[in-house]
């Protein structure tokens, strides 16, 4: 699964703009839930027009949501802040009123995700995950933290 899936109505989003936002995601979930910028993916989809509804009705333009699958063990605080941030600073980006954004983080034990090849630490112990890569690989990522 990917870390953050942004899914919005195709040609909301230009290439510059979701530049910036995958930008806006790493790096708010690695100053907020601290972990290293080479974790996160930013996935974007593109849908029709009529394939998104809410209230039953098919859904206004302008609209993004953004669901995030996260390792479990941050704090209440830390994901109130990543919540709020990526809410507010994505609607800046995307200049949209924040209630357009909606935003859902899912919790999922590292030992439920593989990344590289491998199951994930806990949050706190990158680090020693990190020295158990190939070497090639530890060279490739440690300009991407
Ligand atoms: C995290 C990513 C790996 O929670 O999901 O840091």
């Amino acid at each position: 699964m990917p870390s953050y899936a942004v899914s919005s109505r195709a040609g909301l989003i230009d290439q510059e703009r979701r530049a910036a936002v995958a930008d806006l995601l790493t790096t708010l979930h690695r100053d907020i839930a601290v972990a290293p910028r080479y974790l996160v993916q930013v996935i974007f989809n593109d849908l029709d027009a009529g394939a998104l509804f809410l209230a039953g009705r098919e859904a206004p333009e302008g609209h993004v949501w953004i669901h995030a699958d996260i390792r479990s063990g941050r704090t209440a605080q830390q994901k109130t802040d990543l919540l709020e941030q990526i809410t507010s600073k994505v609607a800046d980006v995307l200049e949209l009123p924040p209630e357009h954004v909606w935003v859902y983080v899912n919790e999922i034990p590292g030992e439920n995700m593989t990344e590289y090849g491998k199951l994930l630490p806990e949050p706190g112990k990158e680090e020693e995950w990190f020295a158990t890569l190939p070497q090639s690989l530890q060279e490739e990522l440690s300009d991407l933290r």
